[in-house]
């Protein structure tokens, strides 16, 4: 069975997220969703509650299984035996940045490999940091969140 590791800060987990999911189960048997922490971030939801965002989403999907974790991404996958970790790139950014962060992970942990997928089209402008920007100003984000997510029910 083929289990890819997808990390994330995933604040909040958005509909572009749940579009590579989507085209990850056609490649992988099962997904590992896991929220993890960027340094570099400001947080909008504590990471329990990204969380349950991301179960609530996947509570009728078998093939998807969501857990936090703290420290670095390569260690978390050494310790449960994962060698498959799946990234998402919307533009030519996150292509500098990703390859960068899969060239030092493949330094560090060389059983490791790095699958990155293209986030389809229609959802490449969506972004966390957007929704947070949209949230602080108290605007609706409900259409770029999945279907039946109401952020306001993660917001405490
Ligand atoms: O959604 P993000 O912010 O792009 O997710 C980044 C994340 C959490 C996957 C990344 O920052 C990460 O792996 N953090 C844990 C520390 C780590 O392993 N850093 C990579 C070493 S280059």
């Amino acid at each position: 069975m083929r289990t890819a590791f997808f990390p994330g800060s995933f604040d909040p987990f958005t509909i572009g997220h749940q579009a590579l999911v989507e085209e990850g189960l056609r490649i992988f048997d099962k997904i590992i969703v896991a929220v993890g922490e960027n340094s570099d971030k400001h947080g909008l939801l504590p990471m329990e509650q990204r969380k349950r965002l991301i179960e609530d989403v996947y509570r009728n999907e078998p093939r998807v299984e969501v857990v936090s974790y703290k420290g670095l991404t390569g260690d978390y996958c050494r310790e449960h035996n994962l060698n498959l970790i799946l990234r998402g790139m919307r533009n030519t950014v996150d292509f500098d940045y990703e390859r960068n962060m899969m060239q030092i992970n493949q330094r560090l942990y060389p059983e490791i490999t790095t699958v990155l997928l293209f986030t389809p089209s229609e959802y490449v402008a969506v972004s966390s940091s957007v929704i947070r920007e949209i949230l602080s100003f108290g605007g609706s984000v409900e259409q770029f969140m999945p279907k039946g997510i109401d952020i306001n029910n993660y917001l405490k």
